[in-house]
């Protein structure tokens, strides 16, 4: 079967983002001059993706606008004859299908997930999450459906992580792996790092085979008393092979502030309007501005 539906969950509160998120969606906080779930969206189409649900909840009509079109703002750009932002402009509305549907309590991942269930009906669909963005030659959901094609089973994107950062995420556990693919023996949400089973973690994008629903009306609240997605997937596994997938790609975590920032300067670097120019000035600050790390250590002892 092919995967042409896919689900970006976009409820949340954004609280780690105060006070920015107060009264706009986290999702449309920009990485230089584009909202983070624009990236997310892009990555969808680039991949073959025909179809989008976005589980949105209160506040977030701003989502919906920046999907839509922009009848005033396309006439002013053409009066002005900025024909080169208004043709983003168009691009942006015309990028793909988009769906929405409330997520009206905040009840986790799993739940955000149901939200979908009548509009994937019977196919397999993608899953990606906002706080993580890839930069990647071919991107990540195009590398997992092309390993569900060969499997026909759910596939979760995953990469090593740091020991510190084991706590952050759902964690893989397996005894077998063929290069890049690893079949998946079981799956913990967020483990201390003495009770992982490995520093494997899935990092945002899943292709899940429709049966993932009936599990996931009856999955109790787990870790945080939400519903996780992660423990209907473990439940997932007595019907099915799961496989995780090393997926290629720089990925950053742009849920907390310094995974944010890095992409920020990542990504200004590598435009061409003004990566040349920013790489000046970063270059020049850290030349002039920033203490020496001696001056630092010296600081702190004093
Ligand atoms: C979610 C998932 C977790 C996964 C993570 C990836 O957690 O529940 O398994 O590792 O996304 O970013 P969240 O970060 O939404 O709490």
């Amino acid at each position: 079967m092919k995967v042409k539906k896919a689900v970006i969950p976009a409820a949340g509160l954004g609280t780690r983002f105060l006070p920015a998120t107060k009264a706009q969606p986290k999702e449309m906080l920009p990485i230089v001059d584009t909202p983070t779930i624009q990236y997310i969206v892009e990555e969808a189409v680039e991949s073959g993706i025909e179809d989008l649900i976005i589980i949105t909840g209160r506040h977030k009509r701003a989502i919906e606008d920046h999907f839509d079109k922009n009848i005033e703002l396309e006439m002013a750009l053409e009066r002005k004859q900025k024909l080169e932002m208004l043709e983003q402009i168009k691009d942006i509305s015309s990028l793909i299908n988009v769906h929405y549907v409330r997520q009206k309590e905040a009840k986790g991942l799993g739940h955000a997930i149901l939200c979908a269930k009548t509009f994937i009906g019977n196919e397999p669909f993608a899953v990606l999450l906002g706080d993580d963005i890839v930069k990647a030659k071919k991107p990540v959901t195009k590398q997992l459906i092309e390993a569900f094609e060969e499997k026909q089973s759910t596939v979760i994107g995953v990469q090593k992580v740091k020991d510190e950062n084991v706590s952050k995420y759902g964690i893989v556990e397996y005894s077998k792996n063929n290069g890049d693919l690893y079949k998946v023996d079981g799956l913990v949400e967020k483990p201390e790092l003495k009770d992982a089973p490995s520093n494997i973690a899935i990092l945002g994008r899943y292709i899940i085979t429709p049966e993932i629903f009936n599990i996931l009306e009856s999955t109790p609240p787990g870790k945080g008393s939400e519903i996780q997605l992660t423990d209907a997937l473990v439940e997932l596994m007595d019907k099915e092979d799961i496989y995780a997938q090393v997926f290629s790609g720089k990925r950053y975590d742009i849920g907390n502030k310094l995974g944010f920032l890095e992409a920020t300067i990542e990504f200004a670097l590598d435009r061409e309007d003004i990566g040349g120019p920013f790489r000046e000035y970063l270059y020049s600050l850290l030349q002039q501005e920033l203490p020496s790390l001696e001056e630092i250590a010296t600081s702190k002892s004093n």
